[in-house]
């Protein structure tokens, strides 16, 4: 810690802070916060009214000092949990309703890596140097687990249609790999990826195959719904083994919940922990953490409830038709076109013309919050229903801000956005 960072150092208060005092301060801080309230984020909130905010919140306060870690001494919890697990698994076509709510679509992953090691050194002990195939586009949270649990990632190229390259990734695959992953959609751009056949390649070896359907999970069973064309990305694929998908993003529930859902009992049993050579006890849990939030699940299973299909059908017809209006006015730009074909409320666009980078600096100034993505240099949007009334407002901005770019009165000020950042 540097001697600037110490000065700002905080302490424990020897007297408490009285709560009205405590609420000034947070509301002051909260002020410099993204004003997502006003769509000015197109990530890490997800909008879908403020009914069904209200009844996340209420929830979670029910909710507010269960533990999912003692199902027995919560069973309010143990219910709220198994039938989320139960929907989300009736929507993903899973043959059980086997799985848990996580924390999040990261610790979805984390689980999903670990069943697939722990398989293999029952079924395949021979393997010593376990490997996961991965398309490019899939999310980091897979080298994540692959270094905490001592796997190595092969990420496969896109092709010019940004789509997987299926002989690159077919040609990655041998004899040390345990587990084979695809997105439903990816986040990079934004399409689901060719789960019908790398399901095939995962059958084919008796190895496990994992969707990341942590963005998709709750949206994309809706868009098929509503009936439009997609790839079948679910349980519906013989091969695939294990889904994630997250009550937290298009599930519309209070941040910390997501799910793993594993397709039967020879999957699930390598999911938990379980310790017996404690004096506390034995030790058994389902997931990475021990304790887990009462309030997340019970905001889950509120929300789910309150929504039901009827809710998430109308909140997913009314995302996919203002998609279809922000991607055509896009693309009457000149300057711009869209990354690929996106399959639900994600969308990229980038420029042969303009400087994205510059672009981004300039939406920036206006209080947009911008997310760039490298290849190809583009903005990326992760749209909710909540944004529809904000859009107009977006691309008058990037009408002018892109005529100002072109004109060399905003010039490129930032090297590169982080995501995450
Ligand atoms: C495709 C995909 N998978 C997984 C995750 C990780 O989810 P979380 O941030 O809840 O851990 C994300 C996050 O945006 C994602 O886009």
């Amino acid at each position: 810690m540097t001697v600037e960072q110490e000065k700002t150092r905080a302490s424990l208060a020897r007297e408490g802070i009285a709560a009205a005092d405590i609420w000034t301060i947070m509301d002051h801080e909260a002020e410099a916060d993204v004003r997502w309230q006003e769509g000015r984020v197109a990530a890490l909130v997800y909008l879908a009214g403020d009914d069904v905010a209200e009844v996340a919140k209420n929830a979670y306060l029910r909710g507010f000092s269960g533990n999912g870690l003692a199902p027995t001494a919560f069973p309010s919890l143990k219910r709220y949990e198994s039938e989320v697990v139960d929907m989300t698994a009736g929507l993903l076509h899973a043959p059980a309703g086997l799985g848990n709510i996580t924390s999040g679509g990261t610790e979805s992953i984390l689980l999903a890596v670990k069943i697939a090691r722990d398989r293999a050194r029952v079924r395949q002990p021979e393997i010593t140097a376990p490997e996961i195939v991965l398309p490019e586009t899939a999310h980091p949270g897979f080298d994540k687990a692959a270094h905490y649990f001592g796997l190595k990632t092969i990420r496969t190229p896109v092709g010019p249609d940004w789509r997987v390259d299926i002989d690159a990734y077919r040609a990655a695959i041998t004899g040390n790999t345990v587990l084979l992953v695809g997105s439903a959609p990816n986040y990079v751009y934004t399409m689901i990826d060719p789960i019908p056949e790398l399901s095939e390649f995962a059958r084919e070896r008796d190895i496990c195959f994992h969707v990341d359907a942590c963005v998709g999970g709750f949206f994309l069973p809706f868009v098929e719904k509503l009936g439009h064309e997609i790839i079948p990305f679910d349980f519906r694929n013989p091969g695939v083994t294990t889904i994630s998908a997250d009550l937290h993003k298009f599930g519309y529930t209070a941040k910390g919940a997501s799910t793993l859902i594993c397709r039967d009992e020879d999957i699930y049993q390598y999911q938990g922990y379980y310790f017996d050579n404690w004096p506390g006890g034995t030790y058994r849990t389902p997931t990475l953490t021990g304790t887990r939030p009462g309030g997340a699940i019970a905001a889950a299973w509120a929300v789910m409830n309150y929504l039901g299909e009827d809710g998430y059908l109308r909140l997913t017809r009314k995302t996919m038709t203002f998609m279809r209006w922000l991607r055509d006015e896009i693309e009457a730009m000149p300057d711009f076109y869209v990354v690929g074909e996106p399959d639900m409320s994600l969308i990229a666009y980038a420029s042969d013309t303009v400087d994205m980078v510059a672009v981004g600096d300039g939406m920036a100034a206006r209080g947009w919050r911008v997310y760039l993505e490298r290849v190809p240099p583009s903005i990326h949007l992760m749209l909710s229903p909540g944004h529809e009334p904000f859009l107009s407002g977006y691309l008058n901005d990037l009408r002018e801000v892109t005529e100002l770019v072109k004109s060399g009165e905003i010039l490129r000020k930032t090297e590169e956005l982080k995501y995450g950042q």
